[in-house]
C-alpha cells in the first residue's frame, strides 16, 4: 500500500468529530477501497483541553488554524470551522496559495467568496471540494457536477436547512413552541453556530447560491436571493395547514428564466401527500429539472455529525484519486456573470391568517375587499389559536384567527387586497402570507 493522505483538519466540532470517528471505524475499508490510508496527521480548534470524545493525542497541535494551512505536514486541508470571513476564510486561502487541496463544509465561505476561491484553487491546479456544504449528507455537488452535467438545469430546488425542516415537523407533530424545538436541534448538532441563520433563511440561501452556480453556471450572487425564514410561521399556521391538507416547508428555489435567475427562499405550504410535503424532520431533499432525464429528486439528511462527516470523506477520498476537476460545472473563468431576472410576483394559490377584530360583518367585509381584487377564495375559516398569546385586557374583544385559503392569484393583488382590509380597521394583527407551490 502506498503512503497515506495526511489530513490536517481545522475544525473538531460536530463535522470534525465526526470525521475523525468515520476514519477510526472505517479506516482500514476506506484504504482498500482507494488503495491509500487516510491519515490525520495535524489539527486546530480554539480549545486543547476540550473533552471532545475522541483521541486527538496522537496528531500535532495547532492553536492557530492559519499556521496548520501555511505549515503543516498534510497534503489535504479540511477546514471545519464556519464563518465566512476570519480564520477560516484566511487559512483556506493559505492552503490554496500552498497548493494544498482543501475541503469543507461552509457555504457561507463559499457563498461569499465562490468566484475568488475557485479561481485561485484552479489557478494552482488545488481541489477546492464542498459537497458537505450542501444538503449536508446528500450528494448533490458531485451529481450536479458529474452524472447530471449532460443535461441543461432548468430549475433546481428543495428544502435545502434541516434545522427549519426538524422544527417545523416537531412542531407539527408534538405541538411544541418554537423555541423549544430550536435548543433540541442546536443540542443535536443541526443549527449553525448562530441559529439565526438557519431560522432566517440565510443558510439555505448560502446553499441555494451554489446549487444556481452549478446548475446553470453563472457567477455566483448570494446577495441576489430573496429571503424569508421562518420566523412567523406559528403552531397555528401549522395545525390549519395540516387540516386543509398542506405542510409548511423552508424551501430554496432557483429558475433559469429568459430575463435572467431568479433564486428565492421562503415558507411555503405544499400538498402534503406531495414528495417534497413528505420529507420530514433533519431531511433535506434536492429536486434539479433536466432537459433529457427530467425531474431527478435526492433526499436524505441534510445535518448532524455523522452525515455530513459522509461527505467530507467522499471529498477527501476525491482528493486521493487526484481527479482535479472545475469547482462548478464551468471552469471559473469561463462562469457567466449573473443577471437577476426581476422576481416574478409568485401566481398561485395563498395561504394568509389574519387577527380580526371579532365583530359582526367582518367575514362578509374581507371576502367583499378580496373580490374587488379579483381575488377567488378556496376557504375563510375561523381556527383556534394554537400558540401562547397575550391575553387581552378585560374590556378588549379576543382578536379571532382567521385563515384564508386564496384560488390561483397574483402576489400583489393579495398584498393590495391586505392593505384594504387593514385600512378598514379590521386587522388587529399582522397579516402572516404564505405561498402556496404545487411544485
Ligand atoms: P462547531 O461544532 O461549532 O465546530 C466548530 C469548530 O471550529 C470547533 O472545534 C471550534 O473549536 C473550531 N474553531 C472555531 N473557530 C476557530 C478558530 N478561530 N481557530 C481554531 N478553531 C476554531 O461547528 P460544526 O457544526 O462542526 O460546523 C463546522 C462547519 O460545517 C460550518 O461551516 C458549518 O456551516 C458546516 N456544516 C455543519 C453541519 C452540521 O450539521 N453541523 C452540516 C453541514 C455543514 P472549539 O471546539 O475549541 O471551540
Ligand atoms: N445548519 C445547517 C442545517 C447545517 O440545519 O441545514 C447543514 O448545512
Amino acid at each position: 500500500m502506498t503512503e497515506p493522505l495526511k489530513i490536517g483538519l481545522a475544525g473538531l466540532g460536530t463535522v470534525g468529530r465526526g470525521v475523525v470517528k468515520i476514519i477510526e471505524k472505517n479506516g482500514n475499508d476506506i484504504a482498500r477501497k482507494i488503495g491509500r490510508p487516510l491519515k490525520v496527521t495535524a489539527v486546530s480548534a480554539r480549545d486543547r483541553t476540550k473533552d471532545r470524545g475522541i483521541d486527538i493525542s496522537d496528531y500535532t497541535w495547532f492553536d492557530d488554524p492559519i499556521d496548520l494551512a501555511k505549515t503543516g505536514d498534510i497534503d489535504v486541508f479540511v477546514e471545519l470551522m464556519g464563518g465566512e470571513d476570519g480564520p477560516a476564510y484566511e487559512a483556506t486561502i493559505c492552503a490554496l496559495e500552498r497548493g494544498l487541496d482543501v475541503v469543507t463544509a461552509n457555504k457561507a465561505m463559499i457563498a461569499h467568496h465562490a468566484n475568488e476561491l475557485a479561481t485561485l484553487a484552479e489557478s494552482k491546479n488545488a481541489s477546492f471540494l464542498y459537497e458537505a456544504a450542501v444538503a449536508g449528507g446528500i450528494p448533490i455537488v458531485k451529481a450536479l457536477k458529474e452524472s447530471l452535467a449532460g443535461n441543461e438545469i432548468h430549475r433546481v430546488y428543495g428544502i435545502l436547512n434541516g434545522t427549519c425542516n426538524y422544527m417545523l415537523t416537531r412542531m407539527q407533530n408534538e405541538g411544541k413552541p418554537f423555541d423549544e424545538i430550536l435548543k433540541e436541534a442546536q443540542a443535536e448538532g443541526y443549527a449553525e453556530a448562530d441559529p439565526s441563520f438557519d431560522i432566517g433563511g440565510i443558510d439555505a440561501a448560502h446553499k441555494l447560491a451554489l446549487l444556481t452556480t452549478l446548475s446553470f453556471g453563472t457567477q455566483t450572487s448570494f446577495k441576489d436571493v430573496y429571503i424569508e425564514g421562518i420566523e412567523a410561521i406559528t403552531l397555528t399556521d401549522i395545525m390549519a395547514a395540516d387540516d386543509l391538507g398542506y405542510r409548511i416547508k423552508l424551501l430554496g428555489v432557483a429558475v433559469k428564466t429568459p430575463e435572467g435567475i431568479e433564486q428565492r427562499v421562503h415558507p411555503a405550504l405544499v400538498p402534503k401527500s406531495s414528495a417534497i410535503g413528505e420529507v420530514s424532520g433533519v431531511t433535506n431533499c434536492v429536486c434539479a429539472d433536466g432537459d433529457f432525464v427530467g425531474k431527478v429528486m435526492l433526499v436524505g439528511p441534510g445535518a448532524g455529525e455523522g452525515a455530513t462527516a459522509s461527505s467530507i470523506i467522499g471529498d477527501i477520498i476525491d482528493t486521493a484519486y487526484e481527479n482535479k476537476g472545475h469547482v462548478f460545472t464551468l471552469p471559473a473563468k469561463e462562469l457567466t456573470p449573473y443577471v437577476q431576472a426581476p422576481l416574478r410576483a409568485h401566481e398561485g394559490g395563498y395561504y394568509v391568517r389574519l387577527a380580526l377584530k371579532d365583530l359582526p360583518g367582518t367575514f362578509a367585509a374581507i371576502a367583499t375587499r378580496m373580490a374587488e381584487f379579483g381575488i377567488s377564495l378556496e376557504s375563510i375559516v375561523q381556527r383556534p389559536v394554537a400558540d401562547k398569546i397575550t391575553p387581552v385586557k378585560e374590556d378588549e374583544i379576543q382578536p379571532a384567527s382567521v385563515v384564508i385559503i386564496t384560488h390561483q392569484t397574483t402576489e400583489r393583488s393579495v398584498s393590495q387586497a391586505l392593505k384594504a382590509i387593514e385600512q378598514d380597521g379590521h386587522i388587529a394583527g399582522e397579516p402572516n402570507m404564505i405561498r402556496i407551490e404545487r411544485l
